[in-house]
Protein backbone atom coordinates (compact mmCIF):
# COMPACT_ATOMS: atom_id res chain seq x y z
CA UNK A 1 0.00 0.00 0.00
CA UNK A 2 1.58 3.82 -1.00
CA UNK A 3 1.21 5.86 1.92
CA UNK A 4 -0.97 8.92 1.19
CA UNK A 5 0.62 11.47 3.51
CA UNK A 6 4.09 10.82 2.32
CA UNK A 7 3.61 10.69 -1.61
CA UNK A 8 1.11 13.18 -1.69
CA UNK A 9 2.12 16.59 -2.81
CA UNK A 10 1.92 20.04 -0.78
CA UNK A 11 -1.54 21.78 -1.49
CA UNK A 12 0.35 25.15 -1.94
CA UNK A 13 2.92 25.80 -4.79
CA UNK A 14 4.49 29.10 -6.06
CA UNK A 15 2.27 30.42 -8.79
CA UNK A 16 2.95 31.99 -11.60
CA UNK A 17 2.77 36.67 -11.67
CA UNK A 18 0.06 37.39 -13.98
CA UNK A 19 0.04 40.33 -16.32
CA UNK A 20 -2.57 42.37 -17.78
CA UNK A 21 -2.76 42.78 -21.58
CA UNK A 22 -5.02 45.35 -23.60
CA UNK A 23 -7.21 43.17 -25.99
CA UNK A 24 -6.65 45.92 -28.95
CA UNK A 25 -2.87 47.61 -28.67
CA UNK A 26 -1.20 45.04 -26.54
CA UNK A 27 -0.11 47.31 -24.03
CA UNK A 28 1.06 45.46 -21.08
CA UNK A 29 0.84 45.96 -17.20
CA UNK A 30 1.60 44.73 -13.83
CA UNK A 31 -1.33 43.17 -11.98
CA UNK A 32 -3.56 45.51 -10.04
CA UNK A 33 -6.98 46.20 -9.72
CA UNK A 34 -7.43 49.77 -9.85
CA UNK A 35 -7.96 50.49 -13.23
CA UNK A 36 -10.00 48.19 -15.60
CA UNK A 37 -9.35 49.34 -19.20
CA UNK A 38 -6.10 50.32 -21.17
CA UNK A 39 -5.01 53.31 -20.12
CA UNK A 40 -3.14 53.84 -23.90
CA UNK A 41 -6.37 52.92 -26.11
CA UNK A 42 -9.52 52.44 -23.63
CA UNK A 43 -10.04 48.86 -24.89
CA UNK A 44 -11.08 46.10 -22.59
CA UNK A 45 -7.93 44.15 -20.78
CA UNK A 46 -7.11 40.88 -20.17
CA UNK A 47 -5.29 38.23 -18.04
CA UNK A 48 -1.98 37.03 -18.87
CA UNK A 49 0.14 33.96 -17.59
CA UNK A 50 3.71 35.11 -19.35
CA UNK A 51 5.22 31.93 -17.40
CA UNK A 52 3.61 29.65 -19.47
CA UNK A 53 5.37 29.66 -21.92
CA UNK A 54 7.28 26.34 -20.60
CA UNK A 55 3.84 24.28 -20.64
CA UNK A 56 4.03 24.46 -17.29
CA UNK A 57 1.76 26.56 -14.89
CA UNK A 58 3.16 27.32 -11.34
CA UNK A 59 5.86 24.62 -12.16
CA UNK A 60 3.91 22.06 -13.02
CA UNK A 61 2.71 19.75 -15.76
CA UNK A 62 -0.74 18.67 -17.24
CA UNK A 63 -0.59 15.59 -15.16
CA UNK A 64 0.93 17.40 -11.55
CA UNK A 65 -1.86 19.86 -11.95
CA UNK A 66 -4.74 17.15 -12.67
CA UNK A 67 -3.71 15.24 -9.20
CA UNK A 68 -2.92 18.33 -7.03
CA UNK A 69 -6.76 19.32 -8.03
CA UNK A 70 -7.84 15.68 -7.60
CA UNK A 71 -5.84 15.67 -3.85
CA UNK A 72 -7.60 19.15 -3.26
CA UNK A 73 -11.28 17.40 -3.06
CA UNK A 74 -10.73 15.99 0.33
CA UNK A 75 -9.10 19.29 2.05
CA UNK A 76 -11.24 20.95 3.98
CA UNK A 77 -9.51 24.44 3.30
CA UNK A 78 -12.72 27.50 1.95
CA UNK A 79 -10.41 27.91 -1.18
CA UNK A 80 -9.92 23.67 -1.63
CA UNK A 81 -13.85 23.44 -1.11
CA UNK A 82 -14.57 26.41 -3.62
CA UNK A 83 -14.92 25.23 -7.22
CA UNK A 84 -12.96 27.95 -8.41
CA UNK A 85 -10.23 28.21 -6.10
CA UNK A 86 -9.61 24.70 -5.97
CA UNK A 87 -8.29 25.57 -9.85
CA UNK A 88 -5.50 28.17 -8.45
CA UNK A 89 -3.16 27.10 -10.63
CA UNK A 90 -4.63 28.81 -13.46
CA UNK A 91 -5.69 31.83 -11.66
CA UNK A 92 -4.00 35.25 -11.39
CA UNK A 93 -2.37 34.97 -7.65
CA UNK A 94 -4.14 36.99 -4.30
CA UNK A 95 -1.19 38.18 -1.88
CA UNK A 96 -3.11 36.01 1.11
CA UNK A 97 -5.24 32.97 -0.43
CA UNK A 98 -6.78 32.67 2.96
CA UNK A 99 -8.27 36.41 2.24
CA UNK A 100 -10.48 34.89 -0.85
CA UNK A 101 -14.29 35.59 -0.60
CA UNK A 102 -15.22 32.41 -0.99
CA UNK A 103 -19.25 31.00 -0.51
CA UNK A 104 -18.03 27.63 -1.86
CA UNK A 105 -18.98 28.57 -5.88
CA UNK A 106 -18.22 26.22 -8.19
CA UNK A 107 -18.75 22.34 -7.82
CA UNK A 108 -21.78 22.40 -9.55
CA UNK A 109 -23.35 19.54 -11.15
CA UNK A 110 -23.06 17.92 -14.85
CA UNK A 111 -26.78 16.18 -15.95
CA UNK A 112 -27.74 14.46 -18.52
CA UNK A 113 -30.76 15.53 -20.44
CA UNK A 114 -32.34 11.92 -21.70
CA UNK A 115 -35.74 13.85 -22.89
CA UNK A 116 -33.98 16.75 -24.09
CA UNK A 117 -31.08 14.81 -26.23
CA UNK A 118 -33.88 13.07 -27.77
CA UNK A 119 -36.51 16.29 -29.30
CA UNK A 120 -33.06 17.97 -30.10
CA UNK A 121 -31.47 14.95 -31.94
CA UNK A 122 -28.80 13.81 -30.66
CA UNK A 123 -27.49 10.76 -28.95
CA UNK A 124 -25.13 12.43 -25.70
CA UNK A 125 -26.54 15.30 -23.94
CA UNK A 126 -25.39 17.19 -21.22
CA UNK A 127 -26.01 20.12 -18.70
CA UNK A 128 -23.47 21.85 -16.32
CA UNK A 129 -25.91 23.51 -14.42
CA UNK A 130 -24.12 27.15 -13.33
CA UNK A 131 -27.89 27.94 -11.66
CA UNK A 132 -26.50 25.51 -8.88
CA UNK A 133 -24.30 27.95 -7.53
CA UNK A 134 -24.77 29.81 -3.70
CA UNK A 135 -26.50 32.50 -5.74
CA UNK A 136 -28.44 30.65 -8.49
CA UNK A 137 -26.31 31.60 -11.18
CA UNK A 138 -22.79 31.45 -12.89
CA UNK A 139 -21.71 35.08 -12.08
CA UNK A 140 -20.56 33.52 -8.44
CA UNK A 141 -17.50 32.18 -10.24
CA UNK A 142 -16.23 35.34 -11.46
CA UNK A 143 -17.39 37.05 -8.51
CA UNK A 144 -15.64 35.27 -6.15
CA UNK A 145 -12.25 36.00 -7.85
CA UNK A 146 -12.76 39.65 -8.89
CA UNK A 147 -14.63 40.90 -5.43
CA UNK A 148 -11.38 39.04 -3.62
CA UNK A 149 -8.94 41.59 -5.73
CA UNK A 150 -11.26 44.75 -4.91
CA UNK A 151 -10.61 44.14 -1.36
CA UNK A 152 -7.50 43.28 -1.78
CA UNK A 153 -7.11 46.69 -3.30
CA UNK A 154 -8.46 48.36 -0.39
CA UNK A 155 -11.91 49.16 -2.33
CA UNK A 156 -14.86 50.06 0.33
CA UNK A 157 -17.63 49.65 -2.61
CA UNK A 158 -18.19 47.63 -5.63
CA UNK A 159 -20.51 48.26 -8.46
CA UNK A 160 -22.18 46.87 -11.15
CA UNK A 161 -24.95 47.26 -14.13
CA UNK A 162 -26.85 44.40 -14.08
CA UNK A 163 -29.76 42.40 -15.41
CA UNK A 164 -30.09 40.96 -12.33
CA UNK A 165 -27.81 38.00 -11.73
CA UNK A 166 -24.51 40.08 -11.86
CA UNK A 167 -26.32 42.24 -9.14
CA UNK A 168 -27.32 39.46 -6.90
CA UNK A 169 -23.86 37.72 -6.92
CA UNK A 170 -22.23 41.24 -6.26
CA UNK A 171 -24.31 42.10 -3.21
CA UNK A 172 -23.51 38.38 -1.69
CA UNK A 173 -20.00 38.70 -2.22
CA UNK A 174 -19.51 42.12 -1.15
CA UNK A 175 -21.00 41.41 1.84
CA UNK A 176 -19.87 38.14 2.66
CA UNK A 177 -16.28 40.66 1.91
CA UNK A 178 -17.35 43.63 4.23
CA UNK A 179 -17.52 46.04 1.18
CA UNK A 180 -20.21 48.64 -0.09
CA UNK A 181 -22.34 47.29 -2.96
CA UNK A 182 -24.02 49.46 -5.34
CA UNK A 183 -26.77 48.21 -8.09
CA UNK A 184 -27.90 49.72 -11.07
CA UNK A 185 -30.80 47.95 -13.24
CA UNK A 186 -33.30 48.65 -15.33
CA UNK A 187 -36.26 49.52 -13.15
CA UNK A 188 -39.26 47.18 -14.45
CA UNK A 189 -36.80 44.80 -16.46
CA UNK A 190 -35.85 42.64 -14.78
CA UNK A 191 -36.94 39.32 -12.27
CA UNK A 192 -38.45 39.85 -8.75
CA UNK A 193 -36.17 36.98 -7.33
CA UNK A 194 -33.44 38.64 -8.37
CA UNK A 195 -34.07 42.03 -7.13
CA UNK A 196 -34.90 40.37 -3.88
CA UNK A 197 -31.58 38.88 -3.49
CA UNK A 198 -29.84 41.72 -3.88
CA UNK A 199 -32.09 43.82 -1.23
CA UNK A 200 -31.45 40.74 0.98
CA UNK A 201 -28.27 40.87 1.23
CA UNK A 202 -27.70 44.66 2.15
CA UNK A 203 -27.05 46.20 -1.70
CA UNK A 204 -27.65 49.79 -2.33
CA UNK A 205 -30.21 48.87 -5.03
CA UNK A 206 -30.90 51.65 -7.96
CA UNK A 207 -33.69 50.72 -10.29
CA UNK A 208 -32.82 53.26 -13.08
CA UNK A 209 -35.52 54.68 -15.92
CA UNK A 210 -33.57 53.08 -18.99
CA UNK A 211 -32.13 49.48 -19.92
CA UNK A 212 -29.09 47.55 -19.45
CA UNK A 213 -27.39 49.56 -21.92
CA UNK A 214 -28.40 53.26 -20.15
CA UNK A 215 -27.03 51.52 -16.70
CA UNK A 216 -23.50 50.42 -18.55
CA UNK A 217 -23.47 54.24 -19.80
CA UNK A 218 -24.21 55.51 -15.71
CA UNK A 219 -21.92 53.47 -14.11
CA UNK A 220 -18.98 54.28 -16.58
CA UNK A 221 -19.44 57.82 -15.19
CA UNK A 222 -19.84 57.04 -11.96
CA UNK A 223 -16.57 55.02 -11.30
CA UNK A 224 -14.90 58.07 -13.08
CA UNK A 225 -15.80 60.06 -10.22
CA UNK A 226 -15.92 57.92 -7.51
CA UNK A 227 -13.79 55.23 -5.99
CA UNK A 228 -15.94 52.67 -6.73
CA UNK A 229 -14.64 49.06 -8.49
CA UNK A 230 -16.32 48.01 -11.09
CA UNK A 231 -17.51 44.47 -11.06
CA UNK A 232 -19.27 44.02 -14.17
CA UNK A 233 -17.39 41.98 -16.37
CA UNK A 234 -15.25 44.33 -18.29
CA UNK A 235 -13.62 43.54 -14.83
CA UNK A 236 -10.97 40.59 -16.01
CA UNK A 237 -10.96 39.19 -12.97
CA UNK A 238 -14.25 38.27 -13.41
CA UNK A 239 -13.47 35.93 -16.44
CA UNK A 240 -10.82 34.27 -15.03
CA UNK A 241 -12.81 33.04 -12.47
CA UNK A 242 -15.70 32.18 -14.99
CA UNK A 243 -12.60 30.27 -16.60
CA UNK A 244 -13.01 27.24 -14.51
CA UNK A 245 -16.85 26.14 -15.23
CA UNK A 246 -14.89 24.75 -18.12
CA UNK A 247 -11.83 23.61 -16.32
CA UNK A 248 -14.45 21.73 -13.75
CA UNK A 249 -16.64 20.47 -17.07
CA UNK A 250 -13.19 18.90 -18.76
CA UNK A 251 -12.04 17.41 -14.87
CA UNK A 252 -15.35 15.56 -14.93
CA UNK A 253 -15.12 14.31 -18.41
CA UNK A 254 -11.99 12.96 -17.37
CA UNK A 255 -10.51 15.76 -19.44
CA UNK A 256 -11.64 14.07 -22.82
CA UNK A 257 -13.19 17.13 -24.77
CA UNK A 258 -17.25 17.17 -25.76
CA UNK A 259 -17.44 18.08 -29.55
CA UNK A 260 -19.84 20.82 -28.62
CA UNK A 261 -19.86 23.08 -25.79
CA UNK A 262 -23.08 25.59 -25.93
CA UNK A 263 -23.68 29.40 -24.38
CA UNK A 264 -25.76 32.03 -23.90
CA UNK A 265 -24.80 35.34 -25.39
CA UNK A 266 -25.69 38.16 -23.44
CA UNK A 267 -22.53 41.07 -22.86
CA UNK A 268 -20.49 38.08 -23.58
CA UNK A 269 -18.34 37.83 -21.15
CA UNK A 270 -18.87 34.38 -19.96
CA UNK A 271 -18.47 32.60 -23.57
CA UNK A 272 -15.16 34.96 -23.51
CA UNK A 273 -14.11 33.34 -20.45
CA UNK A 274 -15.22 30.24 -21.26
CA UNK A 275 -13.24 29.77 -24.47
CA UNK A 276 -10.22 31.39 -22.86
CA UNK A 277 -10.24 28.60 -20.00
CA UNK A 278 -10.46 26.20 -23.15
CA UNK A 279 -7.42 27.59 -25.35
CA UNK A 280 -5.35 27.70 -22.04
CA UNK A 281 -5.97 23.85 -21.19
CA UNK A 282 -4.77 22.93 -24.64
CA UNK A 283 -2.26 25.41 -24.23
CA UNK A 284 -0.67 23.93 -20.79
CA UNK A 285 -1.78 19.80 -22.17
CA UNK A 286 -4.66 19.61 -20.03
CA UNK A 287 -6.64 18.84 -23.04
CA UNK A 288 -5.79 17.78 -26.57
CA UNK A 289 -8.51 18.63 -28.44
CA UNK A 290 -10.75 22.04 -28.05
CA UNK A 291 -14.30 21.65 -28.25
CA UNK A 292 -16.23 24.15 -30.44
CA UNK A 293 -17.77 26.95 -28.59
CA UNK A 294 -20.61 28.41 -29.73
CA UNK A 295 -23.33 30.96 -28.16
CA UNK A 296 -26.81 31.68 -28.58
CA UNK A 297 -28.73 34.57 -28.39
CA UNK A 298 -32.64 35.75 -28.23
CA UNK A 299 -33.43 37.12 -31.89
CA UNK A 300 -34.55 40.40 -30.16
CA UNK A 301 -31.06 41.05 -28.41
CA UNK A 302 -28.71 39.24 -31.41
CA UNK A 303 -25.64 41.76 -31.29
CA UNK A 304 -23.50 39.09 -31.38
CA UNK A 305 -24.91 37.11 -33.84
CA UNK A 306 -25.59 39.55 -36.40
CA UNK A 307 -21.24 41.24 -35.51
CA UNK A 308 -20.39 37.91 -36.37
CA UNK A 309 -22.08 37.14 -39.66
CA UNK A 310 -22.55 40.83 -41.13
CA UNK A 311 -19.53 42.10 -39.57
CA UNK A 312 -16.95 39.05 -39.60
CA UNK A 313 -16.55 39.88 -35.72
CA UNK A 314 -14.32 42.46 -36.83
CA UNK A 315 -16.78 45.49 -35.63
CA UNK A 316 -20.01 45.57 -33.05
CA UNK A 317 -23.30 45.73 -34.63
CA UNK A 318 -25.64 47.32 -31.32
CA UNK A 319 -29.50 46.59 -32.00
CA UNK A 320 -31.78 47.42 -29.48
CA UNK A 321 -33.01 45.05 -27.46
CA UNK A 322 -35.94 43.11 -26.42
CA UNK A 323 -36.18 39.74 -25.53
CA UNK A 324 -38.66 38.19 -22.63
CA UNK A 325 -35.58 36.70 -21.46
CA UNK A 326 -34.69 39.37 -19.83
CA UNK A 327 -30.65 38.05 -18.47
CA UNK A 328 -29.67 38.60 -22.05
CA UNK A 329 -31.65 41.61 -22.81
CA UNK A 330 -27.93 43.67 -23.70
CA UNK A 331 -27.86 45.24 -26.79
CA UNK A 332 -24.57 46.35 -27.34
CA UNK A 333 -21.84 43.45 -25.51
CA UNK A 334 -19.01 45.14 -23.94
CA UNK A 335 -17.02 41.56 -24.32
CA UNK A 336 -17.67 41.47 -27.97
CA UNK A 337 -14.13 41.36 -29.23
CA UNK A 338 -13.48 38.56 -26.75
CA UNK A 339 -15.57 36.29 -27.86
CA UNK A 340 -15.67 36.99 -31.56
CA UNK A 341 -11.64 36.14 -31.31
CA UNK A 342 -12.26 32.54 -29.33
CA UNK A 343 -15.53 31.45 -31.51
CA UNK A 344 -13.28 31.68 -34.19
CA UNK A 345 -10.28 30.14 -32.32
CA UNK A 346 -12.59 26.95 -31.01
CA UNK A 347 -14.48 26.89 -34.54
CA UNK A 348 -17.83 27.78 -33.07
CA UNK A 349 -20.58 29.74 -34.45
CA UNK A 350 -23.34 31.92 -33.30
CA UNK A 351 -27.28 31.05 -33.77
CA UNK A 352 -30.62 33.27 -33.23
CA UNK A 353 -33.90 32.00 -31.55
CA UNK A 354 -37.17 32.98 -31.18
CA UNK A 355 -39.25 33.70 -28.10
CA UNK A 356 -41.18 30.68 -28.70
CA UNK A 357 -38.36 28.75 -28.81
CA UNK A 358 -37.17 30.02 -25.46
CA UNK A 359 -40.41 29.19 -23.63
CA UNK A 360 -40.12 25.88 -25.34
CA UNK A 361 -36.74 24.67 -24.76
CA UNK A 362 -37.11 26.16 -21.11
CA UNK A 363 -39.93 24.40 -20.18
CA UNK A 364 -38.48 20.60 -21.95
CA UNK A 365 -35.48 21.41 -19.90
CA UNK A 366 -37.84 21.43 -16.63
CA UNK A 367 -39.56 18.16 -18.22
CA UNK A 368 -35.77 16.28 -17.72
CA UNK A 369 -36.41 17.52 -14.08
CA UNK A 370 -33.89 20.08 -14.48
CA UNK A 371 -34.92 23.81 -15.06
CA UNK A 372 -32.98 27.01 -15.82
CA UNK A 373 -34.37 30.41 -16.09
CA UNK A 374 -35.39 31.43 -20.24
CA UNK A 375 -31.87 32.99 -20.72
CA UNK A 376 -30.20 29.30 -19.95
CA UNK A 377 -32.87 28.04 -22.38
CA UNK A 378 -31.65 29.54 -25.43
CA UNK A 379 -28.86 26.59 -25.34
CA UNK A 380 -31.49 24.17 -26.10
CA UNK A 381 -33.03 26.16 -28.29
CA UNK A 382 -30.46 26.69 -30.49
CA UNK A 383 -28.98 23.04 -30.36
CA UNK A 384 -32.17 22.20 -32.30
CA UNK A 385 -31.08 24.31 -34.67
CA UNK A 386 -27.56 23.70 -35.49
CA UNK A 387 -28.37 19.77 -35.58
CA UNK A 388 -30.65 20.63 -37.83
CA UNK A 389 -28.55 23.18 -40.03
CA UNK A 390 -26.03 19.97 -39.41
CA UNK A 391 -23.37 21.64 -36.87
CA UNK A 392 -24.12 19.66 -34.71
CA UNK A 393 -23.81 15.65 -35.98
CA UNK A 394 -26.38 13.12 -33.80
CA UNK A 395 -23.07 11.43 -32.78
CA UNK A 396 -21.45 14.08 -31.04
CA UNK A 397 -21.49 14.84 -27.45
CA UNK A 398 -22.74 18.19 -26.28
CA UNK A 399 -22.73 19.75 -23.24
CA UNK A 400 -25.06 23.27 -22.50
CA UNK A 401 -23.98 25.53 -20.37
CA UNK A 402 -27.03 26.68 -18.63
CA UNK A 403 -26.52 29.55 -16.40
CA UNK A 404 -28.96 30.22 -13.92
CA UNK A 405 -31.68 28.62 -11.84
CA UNK A 406 -35.20 27.96 -12.76
CA UNK A 407 -36.35 29.77 -9.37
CA UNK A 408 -34.73 33.16 -11.13
CA UNK A 409 -37.59 33.75 -13.25
CA UNK A 410 -40.88 32.64 -11.15
CA UNK A 411 -43.02 34.40 -13.05
CA UNK A 412 -41.77 33.31 -16.88
CA UNK A 413 -42.72 30.06 -15.57
CA UNK A 414 -46.17 30.45 -14.14
CA UNK A 415 -47.27 32.46 -17.19
CA UNK A 416 -46.31 29.76 -19.64
CA UNK A 417 -47.92 27.44 -17.88
CA UNK A 418 -51.19 29.36 -17.15
CA UNK A 419 -50.74 29.57 -21.50
CA UNK A 420 -50.50 33.85 -20.92
CA UNK A 421 -47.06 34.53 -21.74
CA UNK A 422 -47.43 35.83 -25.01
CA UNK A 423 -51.02 37.21 -24.65
CA UNK A 424 -51.63 40.18 -26.63
CA UNK A 425 -47.93 40.06 -28.19
CA UNK A 426 -46.84 39.77 -31.48
CA UNK A 427 -45.62 36.07 -30.62
CA UNK A 428 -48.84 34.87 -30.01
CA UNK A 429 -49.70 33.09 -32.89
CA UNK A 430 -46.66 30.90 -33.29
CA UNK A 431 -47.61 29.97 -29.16
CA UNK A 432 -49.62 26.75 -30.07
CA UNK A 433 -46.02 24.49 -30.22
CA UNK A 434 -45.86 25.14 -26.50
CA UNK A 435 -49.28 23.54 -25.54
CA UNK A 436 -47.66 19.95 -25.47
CA UNK A 437 -46.14 21.46 -22.26
CA UNK A 438 -48.35 23.37 -20.49
CA UNK A 439 -49.32 22.22 -16.79
CA UNK A 440 -51.25 24.87 -15.46
CA UNK A 441 -52.04 24.63 -12.21
CA UNK A 442 -55.54 23.70 -11.29
CA UNK A 443 -58.20 24.77 -8.44
CA UNK A 444 -60.41 21.62 -7.17
CA UNK A 445 -62.70 21.96 -4.01
CA UNK A 446 -60.62 20.56 -1.03
CA UNK A 447 -62.03 17.34 -1.14
CA UNK A 448 -60.40 13.48 -2.08
CA UNK A 449 -63.05 12.68 -4.75
CA UNK A 450 -62.03 15.92 -6.69
CA UNK A 451 -58.02 15.30 -6.63
CA UNK A 452 -59.02 11.26 -7.51
CA UNK A 453 -60.50 12.37 -10.52
CA UNK A 454 -57.82 14.94 -11.37
CA UNK A 455 -55.55 11.74 -10.76
CA UNK A 456 -57.60 9.96 -13.26
CA UNK A 457 -57.53 12.00 -15.32
CA UNK A 458 -53.80 13.03 -15.40
CA UNK A 459 -53.16 9.18 -16.00
CA UNK A 460 -55.48 8.60 -18.72
CA UNK A 461 -53.64 11.22 -20.56
CA UNK A 462 -49.98 9.80 -19.45
CA UNK A 463 -50.80 6.15 -21.06
N1 LIG B 1 -27.50 33.74 -18.67
C1 LIG B 1 -27.85 34.41 -17.56
C2 LIG B 1 -28.76 33.73 -16.61
C3 LIG B 1 -27.35 35.70 -17.31
O1 LIG B 1 -27.69 36.34 -16.20
C4 LIG B 1 -26.49 36.31 -18.27
C5 LIG B 1 -25.97 37.66 -18.06
C6 LIG B 1 -26.16 35.57 -19.40
C7 LIG B 1 -26.66 34.30 -19.58
C8 LIG B 1 -25.23 36.10 -20.43
O2 LIG B 1 -23.92 36.06 -20.01
O3 LIG B 1 -23.42 38.46 -20.29
O4 LIG B 1 -21.60 36.82 -19.90
O5 LIG B 1 -22.83 36.86 -22.08
N2 LIG B 1 -26.32 38.42 -17.13
C9 LIG B 1 -25.68 39.70 -16.79
C10 LIG B 1 -26.24 40.26 -15.50
C11 LIG B 1 -25.53 40.65 -17.89
O6 LIG B 1 -26.18 41.48 -15.30
O7 LIG B 1 -26.66 39.47 -14.67
P1 LIG B 1 -22.87 37.10 -20.60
Amino acid sequence: MTDQTTSARPLEVEHDAAELRCIACGAVRAQGAHNLRCVKCGDLLEVLFPDWKSGRAAGLDATELKELWQQRRTSRLPIDESGVWRFRELLPALHDWRQAITLREGNTPLYELPGCARIAGVQQLYAKHQGMNPTGSFKDTGMTVAASFARQEGFRWVACASTGNTSASMAAYAARGGMGALVLVPEGQISWSKLSQALDYGALTCQLKTDFDGCMRVLNEVIQQKPVYSLNSVNPYRLEGQKTTAIELLERLDWQSPDHVIVPGGNMGNSSALGKALLEMKELGLISRLPRLSVIQAEGANAMVRTMREAGGKSLISVQAETMATAIRIGSPASWKKAARVLNATGGTVEQVSEVEIALAKAEIGADGIGCEPASAVTLAGLKKLVKQGFVKPGELVVLILTGHLLKDPDFTLKFHRGDLFAGTRHEKDAGILAVQKRAPIVLDASADAVIRALEKAERSRS
